[in-house]
């Protein structure tokens, strides 16, 4: 929650500028203009600055431009109340981290808070002073592109990274320098889509809404981010931007959240698509009534809230509030005394430089899961490697699809980070194939180069812009030929590391057997080719981990770890069980699943207590030994099943999780406490309960791993 004294004495500076505003100029502070799907023009509205009806821009940037635009806004305007730049840094402004969802694969809080603060200063020296991040929707169907940019599938985890993000962006009080406000999006169940389809519908019971989609929002709140945005989908058969039940009775008055809401990009105009609003002004009626305090793109609150107000649809009170939340944020940002950017040129170094190039490396190597390796990995000094693929040489796409002011000249590709770890004599590159479509004229080079090599590198996968918004797949098995290729390959007898490069999971069963090491390496940034060169020298030994579960199949979507047993569980005894004829049930990879160039084994694994009462916690502890040679990083994961409850209990759910760095043959002990309240869950009267009763305990390598398993005992 925003709080503190630096809080309150904004609100109160706040309440006295409103009591000097016109109604009109109370309503432009709740109007943001800029670049969306609605006006691709960079409009700056300068014809409403007198009026006063200019509270925010949204993809207006670079210092001198935001200057430009201020100024003349605060030349005209009677109320010298300066506009809030807003952007979309999601993985980056100048220099480009990994995607979030390649972040996530990291477990660690550190990695995405420093990524956070990265992305924050670079945009912070271009005048931007608000982001649209983080994107916290949980997403469990990776044909949904924008699975790319959220934090996976699960709510715990995606809890515990919000909180890092949020700190990243936002720091530790709103209007520190090189920081800027965060905004929690898309509120809610955005990730919930039917079909991996955006903007699709969502049709999820009230239970489901609360203990999967929301925690990850009320991390955020507590953790103290100041803005929400509303999402496009409707939320059974309710549209979240006009949903009074979610932005209202949850988030204002249960979670008592004091930042502002703003709509996504045109949603209020949207309303009528969906069929819940009959014309504009009604659709303003209801997304403003509901708790949408600022329209995002357009002029539809300047244009109908004063009739809205005259005919006592919306209050005065009610337009009060909003206001005075908004400028309390200006306020807290220091606009009002300085709502200028400096524009010397050496602000604007740290794009790009070594400082925030370590970063985005240190997150990319740290991301990189290993999901299969017969030995082949890591790669020794003078082997000749055959580096192929459609993305082996690529420069843009491995930046990934959110990524802001890129420069795609500024990445380090694939070939360049080998080049510079194996040595120029080293590498033969060719290759291939493209991306897409069935070109197989680079085949021949890609199998000679394969035949002169002791081992083929091959970096297959996406195109930037197959994963974001409005980008989902329905078949997401490598595009193109690439399959075919990799079998092509294969028939050389050379080993091959294969490097897979997407935004999302993808479904790679057909290529697994070929393959002796296989790697998602997601879309790691402008440090792509150092990240991937420190994991296949084993300078960094792979220790990232699934955090969205990666099918078998794409008829096995939507699939994640934490489902509900069902009556007839696929236990393979008897024909009619809940299974498909034609698949396995389980995935090919689990949530959670990754491997290292060492083994880590548990041990000693106990509980200090069998039984716990509704106040006592309870204490987990158990050794953790690297047995190999090397030394890496583990994550232990900590998972309970509730064994019976008034409503069914996921399987698993995901309650703790420690990465913990190991020597060869060295051992940890580690300890994780949980305590009643960390296993509740939403009943069937809505109320959240921890229910007495028996529950299981996994110290697990991933979500399928049921080697430890420690039973205990809530009691009343
Ligand atoms: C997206 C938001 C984004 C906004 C502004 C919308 O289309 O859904 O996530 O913040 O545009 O660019």
């Amino acid at each position: 929650m925003i709080q503190g004294k630096k809080f309150e004495k904004a609100r109160k500076t706040a309440k006295e500028w409103l009591a000097k505003m016109t109604l009109t100029e109370k309503i432009g502070q709740l109007s943001q203009f800029g670049t969306s799907i609605y006006s691709d023009d960079e409009n700056t509205y300068s014809d409403h600055f007198a009026e006063g009806k200019v509270g925010s821009y949204l993809t207006i940037k670079g210092a001198e431009k935001t200057n430009q635009v201020q100024k003349e806004l605060l030349s005209k305007t009677r109320l010298p109340i300066p506009a809030v730049f807003a952007d979309d840094v999601i993985h980056g402004y100048r220099t480009t981290m990994p995607t979030p969802l390649a972040q996530s694969c990291t477990w660690d809080p550190a990695i995405v808070e420093d990524c956070g603060s990265v992305q924050a200063k670079e945009a912070y020296r271009d005048g931007i002073r608000w982001t649209f991040t983080p994107m916290i929707d949980i997403a469990r169907d990776p044909r949904w592109g924008r699975i790319m940019e959220g934090f996976g599938e699960d709510p715990f985890l995606c809890s515990r990274l919000t909180e890092a993000a949020v700190s990243g962006i936002q720091g530790k009080e709103i209007g520190e320098k090189d920081k800027l406000l965060s905004c929690l999006k898309h509120f809610v169940a955005y990730g919930a889509c039917i079909g991996g389809r955006d903007y699709n519908s969502v049709d999820i019971c009230e239970q489901t809404l609360r203990d999967v989609y929301l925690p990850s929002f009320k991390a955020g709140v507590d953790a103290g981010a100041a803005t929400i945005m509303s999402a496009f989908n409707d939320i059974n058969g309710v549209p979240a931007t006009a949903n009074r039940h979610t932005l209202h009775d949850i988030l204002r008055k249960e979670w008592g959240f004091n930042g502002f809401v703003v709509s996504d990009a045109g949603a209020i105009n949207e309303l009528l698509n969906h069929g819940f609003a009959s014309d504009p002004k009604h659709a303003a009626e209801l997304a403003f009534t509901a708790g949408v305090d600022m329209n995002m793109a357009g002029d539809l609150y300047n244009d109908v809230l004063p009739v809205l107000l005259e005919e006592g649809k919306v209050t005065m009170e009610q337009i009060d509030d909003a206001v005075v939340r908004i400028l309390t944020l200006k306020i807290m940002l220091g606009l009002m005394d300085e709502p200028y950017t400096e524009e010397e040129d050496n602000s604007r170094e740290c794009y790009f430089s070594p400082e925030h190039r370590a970063v985005s490396r240190e997150a990319g190597k740290h991301a990189i899961v290993l999901l299969e390796n017969d030995g082949v990995l890591p790669l020794k000094k003078n082997q000749k490697i055959a580096l192929v693929g459609p993305l082996m040489d690529n420069k843009e796409h491995v930046l990934g699809g959110w990524a802001c002011l890129d420069d795609p000249s500024k990445t380090v590709s694939i070939l360049e980070g080998m080049t510079e770890a194996f040595g120029e004599e080293q590498i033969i590159a060719a290759k291939g194939c493209d991306i897409e479509g069935d070109n197989r004229e680079g085949f021949a080079e890609a199998v000679a180069a394969a035949e002169k090599a002791d081992v083929i590198v091959a970096v297959m996968g996406e195109h930037r812009s197959m994963s974001g918004e409005a980008m989902n797949r329905s078949d997401i098995r490598l595009p193109g030929i690439q399959e075919e290729f990799i079998h092509t390959l294969a028939q050389t007898g050379k080993p091959i590391v294969l490097l897979a490069s997407s935004g999302r999971p993808l479904v790679l069963t057909n290529v697994r057997e070929k393959a002796n090491a296989m790697l998602m390496m997601w879309q790691l940034g402008t440090e792509t080719g150092h990240a991937v060169a420190d994991v296949l020298t084993g300078a960094h030994n792979p220790s990232g981990h699934l955090t969205a579960t990666m099918p078998w199949s794409v008829g096995q979507i939507p699939i994640n770890y934490s489902h509900f047993n069902t009556g007839r569980p696929a236990l393979n005894v008897c024909w009619f069980e809940s299974k498909y004829m034609d698949a396995p049930i389980d995935p090919l990879y689990p949530f959670g699943y990754g491997k290292s160039y060492t083994e880590f084994a548990y041990s000693n694994a106990k509980l200090d207590k069998e039984s716990i009462s509704m106040n006592e916690t309870l204490t987990v502890t158990v050794d953790v030994t690297n047995t190999g040679d090397v030394a890496g990083y583990d994550v232990v994961q900590l998972y309970v099943r509730d064994m019976v409850g008034s409503r069914v209990r996921p399987i698993r759910e995901l309650k703790g999780f420690e990465k913990v760095w190991l020597e060869a043959k060295e051992t940890k002990t580690l300890t994780f406490t949980i305590s009643p309240a960390d296993l509740a869950f939403t009943n069937n009267a809505m109320q959240t309960v921890t229910e007495p009763g028996d529950f299981q305990i996994f110290v697990a390598h991933h979500a399928l791993d049921s080697d430890i398993c420690l039973p205990f005992c809530i009691t009343c």
